[in-house]
């Protein structure tokens, strides 16, 4: 009998597979990063092709690291980074255009034109979302208006629309030559065309982008058999039986199933999602409003949504670009050589500021620099901003919800930073909460998958998996911490209104 349930993370910086057990504990890993094309300031770009490449070859890894075949996977789950914009040819299977990235802020203008008609939040009754760059349908507009020629073969129903999600699925059920051109109702609700009650496609808002509906992907629950590998993969016949947007995943994964219950997960950005329940919540204090999951025919559960652009990549960013450490993990390293903060604040406001300032207008920006400033001073204020920003979204949390969180649970892999998780528990005033399995994104697309096909009988045996790892008390004395924040929100006051 097959024992196990395999992953596919396809995320922004990387595509990862993870084989699980029964217990819900990691069995082995394949990970492979792929390019970040960054072509002008702004753009954020993947070649799909080479995501694809990836995925099929960290499934070949996962699987023999622990000396599995197909034979030993009952199903296959799918998480995702979430608006990422894939438009492909459905003849050949190539792309039109390379991957245009969530964190891709080039759709302004087309943003600009359709706020023109109602303002920003003209479609935000029905798809629970603002228009901002960060959403998919401004990106298949982009490739519509821009790449020669595909509007018209769009128009003649030869282009396919999918986040990476629909890639990964159609091209693991055989592409061109039959693949399931499908997504779950969480990737769906990120695109700005999904009606959050519904959860269809609404036409007024698909002809309003320009966006032919017969590109779109059949709108399917999170937890279902999609279709079966095809006979190439070295999954092939496994059913395809889970499919949730990666930040949804990971709160499936923390076994979050409840009205009220929340987690952060800290990725290349972060990202909270608080659990509604079956009800759709709109936000009045800059949050997103996002389907949570739905299994089966089960009603569907929504969710209020924090986005944070850059948590994880400010840290890629002193890597890369200023050079000052020379791997991720040397952040904390580098922020514990000074004391403090040294008075200096980074603000990461790369693609602007998302939640809670939606702030398209605004970037990066460093101040309160002295010459006593060093590089130490620098990492642990970049540290420090991931920790500020996520305050900044549970304090709107907070406000929608009328209560207070009482601890905040997390995951990602920031989480194995201490420094950063003590400053979170300081910066919140409440504990902060890692599971012993922090890899909840995967985890997560692995029960809806292991649900559909009957590997787990129901969310008890889900929420009996959950296990507390370590816990973060906070330390700090109330009157810095709100020192501190005063300071915070002043440097994030000066890097707004900066773009011309
Ligand atoms: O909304 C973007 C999110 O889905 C990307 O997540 O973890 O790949 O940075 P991550």
């Amino acid at each position: 009998m097959a024992e196990y349930i395999i992953a596919i993370d396809q995320g922004t910086t990387s595509s990862r597979a993870i084989v699980f057990d029964r217990k819900g504990s990691i069995v082995s890993v394949g990970q492979k990063e792929h390019e970040q094309i960054l072509p002008q300031p702004g753009w954020v770009e993947h070649d799909a092709l080479e995501i694809w490449r990836n995925v099929q070859e960290v499934i070949g890894v996962a699987l023999a690291k622990a000396d599995l075949t197909r034979h030993d996977i009952a199903a296959v789950g799918i998480t995702n980074q979430r608006e990422t914009a894939v438009v492909w040819d459905k003849t050949t299977g190539k792309p039109v255009y390379n991957a245009i990235v969530w964190q891709d802020t080039r759709t302004q203008s087309i943003v600009d034109r359709l706020a023109a008609d109602g303002g920003v939040d003209r479609f935000k009754p029905v798809v629970g979302l603002p228009l901002a760059t960060y959403f998919s349908g401004t990106k298949i507009a982009w490739i519509l208006e821009n790449v020669d020629g595909a509007r018209a073969k769009a128009e003649a129903g030869d282009l396919l629309f999918g986040t990476t999600d629909s890639w990964v699925l159609w091209n693991l059920t055989g592409g061109s030559d039959g693949g399931v051109h499908a997504t779950d109702v969480t990737n769906a609700s990120r695109t700005l065309f999904m009606d959050l009650e519904t959860l269809e496609w609404r036409d007024d808002i698909l002809e309003a982008f320009g966006v032919p509906r017969s590109m779109m992907p059949e709108i399917r629950s999170s937890s279902e058999v999609y279709g079966a590998a095809e006979s190439s993969s070295l999954l092939r016949e496994t059913p395809i039986a889970g499919i949730l947007g990666d930040q949804q995943a990971a709160t499936f994964g923390q076994a979050a199933f409840e009205t009220g219950e929340s987690k952060n997960t800290y990725g290349t950005g972060n990202f909270l999602i608080f659990n509604t329940g079956e009800e759709i919540v709109h936000s009045k204090n800059g949050l997103l409003t996002t389907v949570g999951y739905k299994l089966g025919d089960a009603p569907t559960h929504y969710a209020l949504e924090g986005s944070i652009a850059v948590t994880g990549s400010l840290i890629q960013w002193l890597r890369d670009q200023l050079g000052i450490i020379s791997s991720a993990p040397d952040v904390e390293r580098l922020a514990t050589t000074v004391e403090d903060n040294g008075g200096v604040y980074v603000v990461p406001a790369f693609s602007g500021l998302y939640a809670p300032y939606w702030r398209p207008d605004a970037r990066g920006a460093i101040v309160g620099l002295t010459r006593y400033a060093n590089k130490g001073h620098i990492a642990r204020a970049a540290l420090e901003a991931v920790a500020f920003q996520t305050r900044d979204v549970i304090d709107a949390v907070n406000a929608d919800a009328g209560v207070d969180l009482s601890e905040l649970k997390v995951d990602g892999g920031m989480v194995a930073n201490d420094a950063l998780m003590q400053f979170q528990a300081d910066v919140l005033g409440v504990p902060v909460v890692r599971p012993v399995v922090a890899e909840t994104t995967a985890l997560g697309a692995a029960y809806a998958a292991g649900l559909a096909v009957g590997f787990w009988s129901g969310l008890d045996d889900l929420s009996a998996n959950w296990q507390e790892d370590r816990r973060w008390e906070p330390e700090l004395e109330a009157d810095e911490r709100d020192r501190q924040l005063r300071l915070w929100r002043k440097a994030v006051s000066k890097s707004m209104d900066w773009v011309d």
